[in-house]
């Protein structure tokens, strides 16, 4: 075991490290990756298990608590979470005060920051009896801000949560279910996006991670560090890449430009135009979630009747980018928003709810690493250094 604590204290040597691409910032027993071998375990458990064979409220539990639960330990948690689902209703009306154009990503960042005006005392990070209540309250809520985020920029009425439904039946029904007609449960679409949201539960130092652990560090309460890792979450080079995808796959669709040549402005860097959904800063050989998303994807539109073009392009632009030489060189695989957003879609969600998916997938992750490091005894506050490359001491002009 490495000893660490010497490592804590200020050495005089700073390291230059943009990106933080060599620089460990904690240690971490949630999430093990190995970018060169395509392996990643949540707690030890291969992907590939959880997704075909756990539950996100399962697995929200491992990554939060350690271990798998007992059956007991998990539908005491389910029920939990069902029963803080209502949000005040002077925090629904927070919604009204945005227009319907809104972001749906900027708004439930507000909407999260707003949330701790409401529990101002059940904020602090060191009552662990508090800590506990905040992360169910958030499990149960940022699902029913998500749906309203949408129904808000559609211009429908809320509906309130169905809690005898589990919890992605209840979340597809907020979305999806009007005041006039009864909302029907389709299992295909509700397997696929609990298997969405087990991908992306949590993928260790990323940026949004790290966002949360750097403004949880602070001392900064859990409502707080969340809505700045949804804002850090938003950026097309991290979560952001899903919406991001989506949109080049129609432009180039509706351009009418030949995938081919839509490659070759990648490569000639023209414009800064990137693949998007390719890439990853740690993975190397290939994303072990893509591989599940894609099989996925094809599965879900399958099962649900639905022949949707942009996969067609989607597979196309894959299959020219994999053996091309350029991505071959720069080890540039799909990574996991390259298919998402095809099954978002075939679901009925509109592009600029993707985002938001991933970020209620991604919130026992974050929920995990502030709890982590809020009760690990050598934390500190994040204060990155800098060389300073700027004027040297210099005088005001006489006035
Ligand atoms: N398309 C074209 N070229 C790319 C791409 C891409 N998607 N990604 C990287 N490259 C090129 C870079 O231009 C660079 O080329 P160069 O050596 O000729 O300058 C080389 O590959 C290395 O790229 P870096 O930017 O150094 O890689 P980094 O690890 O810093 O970035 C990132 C990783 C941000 C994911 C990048 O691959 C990217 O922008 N991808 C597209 C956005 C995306 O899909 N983001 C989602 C990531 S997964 C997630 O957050 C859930």
């Amino acid at each position: 075991s490495l000893d660490v604590s010497s490592l804590t204290k200020q050495t005089g040597y700073t390291a230059l490290d943009y990106g933080f691409v060599n620089t460990a910032a904690t240690k971490s027993k949630i999430t093990y990756i190995d970018g060169e071998q395509g392996i990643l375990r949540y707690r030890g458990y291969p992907i590939e298990q959880l997704a075909s064979s756990s539950t996100y409220l399962e697995v929200s539990w491992l990554l939060i608590y350690g271990e798998l639960p007992t059956a007991d330990q998990l539908a005491e948690f389910d029920e939990k979470i069902r029963r803080h689902t209502l949000l005040h209703e002077d925090l629904k009306r927070f919604f009204s005060a945005l227009p319907h154009t809104a972001h749906p990503m900027s708004v439930i960042s507000s909407a999260l920051s707003a949330l701790s005006t409401f529990y101002e005392n059940g904020a602090n990070p060191n009552d662990p009896e508090q800590v506990e209540l905040t992360t169910i309250r958030l499990l149960a809520k940022l699902p029913i801000i998500a749906a309203y985020a949408h129904k808000k920029s559609l211009g429908q009425a809320f509906l309130y949560p169905d809690n005898s439904l589990n919890f992605v039946d209840n979340f597809l029904k907020l979305n999806f279910g009007t005041m006039a007609e009864p909302y029907e449960i389709d299992p295909v679409l509700s397997k696929a996006l609990d298997r969405l949201l087990i991908l992306h539960a949590d993928h260790e130092q990323n940026a949004s991670t790290s966002t949360v652990r750097l403004v949880g560090s602070t001392g900064a309460n859990l409502y707080a560090s969340i809505s700045a890792g949804i804002n850090a979450l938003s950026g097309p080079l991290h979560g952001g890449a899903n919406e991001a995808v989506l949109q080049m796959l129609g432009q180039i669709r509706d351009s009418g430009e030949s995938v081919q040549r839509f490659v070759e402005r990648v490569k000639n860097k023209e414009d800064g135009v990137k693949l998007m959904g390719f890439g990853h800063r740690v993975y190397k050989n290939y994303d072990p979630r893509a591989k599940i998303v894609k099989e996925s994807a094809d599965e879900v539109l399958q099962a649900l009747g639905i022949s949707d073009p942009l996969l067609d392009l989607a597979k196309e632009l894959e299959q020219i980018a994999l053996e091309d030489d350029y991505f071959k060189e720069r080890k540039l695989y799909p990574n996991v928003d390259f298919y998402t957003g095809v099954i978002y879609k075939a679901m009925g969600f509109p592009t600029r709810m993707f985002t938001v998916l991933f970020a209620i997938g991604r919130l026992p992750g974050w929920v995990a690493h502030w709890r982590e490091m809020n009760t690990d005894p050598q934390t500190k506050i994040g204060r990155p250094q800098q060389l300073y490359i700027g004027s040297g001491a210099r005088d005001l002009p006489q006035r």
